[in-house]
């Protein structure tokens, strides 16, 4: 396989961010910053094309709010978060969004299989309605050093473990994109190791952050940002958190995910954000909000989360944490 091809979040920085960021930044800035958390957002927006579809979810929708993690940072502008994604399945560009429209999100049904109690699968209105529906904002830190902050939707992963019922010799969830190349035409790349693959720790998979996402601004999730369910990992690369779930397995043995199946060197198992540990190829020390006219901050141990994820890590030393 070559892996020396170079991927969509290789390129350039004057190449990914266009000028409309630039100017949606001085949107935020005339908005001012409160206006844009919780709550701020509504009617902000024109109408997605997927809102302009019946979604048989739609009434569950805003979700009560979550705000156990706090943010310091505006949120990045719906039009930025829906129009500026990565989904390889769609192509390795930053504007998948249009194309990403052939993705039929409904049927959708969800497999929960290997080391469980029973094997079963559901489809995906009827879990969603099974789950405590609430909305959090999360930072999302892109391996590529950019960053956005986005309201998702969702349940935490923890609540669909109480579902799926794993047996305790379960150590490993590994989850599965759809995998359909007449509606995905990145996935007639044969090179890539299709389908999109990710996985967790259960012990990563229980801890509260770990958020399966179903919506964003409060309203069901777009495809091009994952619909209908996508993982929310905020504490790793935006890598680990993988899009358009079909299934759920449980295994005793350690994921092989699509990423690290490419460049094991670069995209490994754990990847937890930590400025101190540089991509083989660029620094991990800052990263360009996104939205924000190319403005950089510093990147933070676990994407700021360090609080709830830390212990997660310990007695773990001998393990490649960050990368
Ligand atoms: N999931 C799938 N199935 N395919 C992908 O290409 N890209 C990942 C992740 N999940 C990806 C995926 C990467 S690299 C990032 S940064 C985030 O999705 C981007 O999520 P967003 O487009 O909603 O911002």
């Amino acid at each position: 396989m070559n892996i020396i091809r170079r991927r969509g979040w290789e390129a350039p920085e004057h190449e990914v961010t266009p000028e409309h960021y630039f100017l949606s930044r001085r949107a935020i800035i005339a908005g001012g910053v409160s206006a844009l958390m919780i709550g701020g957002y509504a009617g902000a927006q024109r109408l997605s094309d997927v809102e302009k579809l019946p979604d048989p979810t739609t009434d569950l929708y805003p979700a009560k709010v979550n705000s156990t993690y706090p943010v310091d940072r505006p949120l990045t502008d719906e039009k930025t978060v829906t129009s500026y994604n990565n989904f390889y399945e769609f192509g390795g560009d930053k504007y998948i969004s249009q194309r990403a429209q052939a993705l039929k999100i409904r049927p959708w049904t969800v497999k929960i299989d290997g080391m469980v109690e029973k094997p079963f699968e559901i489809g995906v209105d009827d879990l969603i309605r099974k789950m405590p529906l609430e909305e959090r904002i999360y930072r999302l830190r892109c391996v590529e050093a950019w960053s956005m902050t986005i309201p998702w939707t969702g349940f935490p992963l923890a609540k669909l473990l109480e579902l799926a019922k794993p047996l305790s010799s379960a150590k490993y969830v590994q989850m599965e994109t759809f995998k359909d190349s007449a509606m995905a035409p990145g996935q007639r790349q044969t090179w890539y190791p299709w389908p999109y693959t990710e996985g967790l720790t259960i012990a990563e998979a229980s801890n509260d952050l770990a958020f399966l996402v179903t919506g964003v601004y409060g309203k069901p999730a777009p495809r091009q940002n994952g619909a209908p369910l996508r993982l929310a990992v905020p504490w790793k690369y935006g890598f680990k958190s993988v899009k358009s779930i079909v299934r759920f397995h449980f295994t005793d043995k350690r994921p092989k995910s699509y990423w690290e199946s490419l460049q094991a060197s670069e995209y490994g198992f754990w990847a937890n954000v930590n400025p101190k540990v540089d991509h083989p190829r660029w620094s991990q020390a800052t990263e360009e909000v996104i939205g924000a006219g190319g403005k950089r901050v510093p990147t933070l141990l676990f994407n700021g989360y360090g609080e709830w994820v830390a212990d997660l890590y310990k007695g773990l030393d001998n393990e490649r944490l960050y990368a």
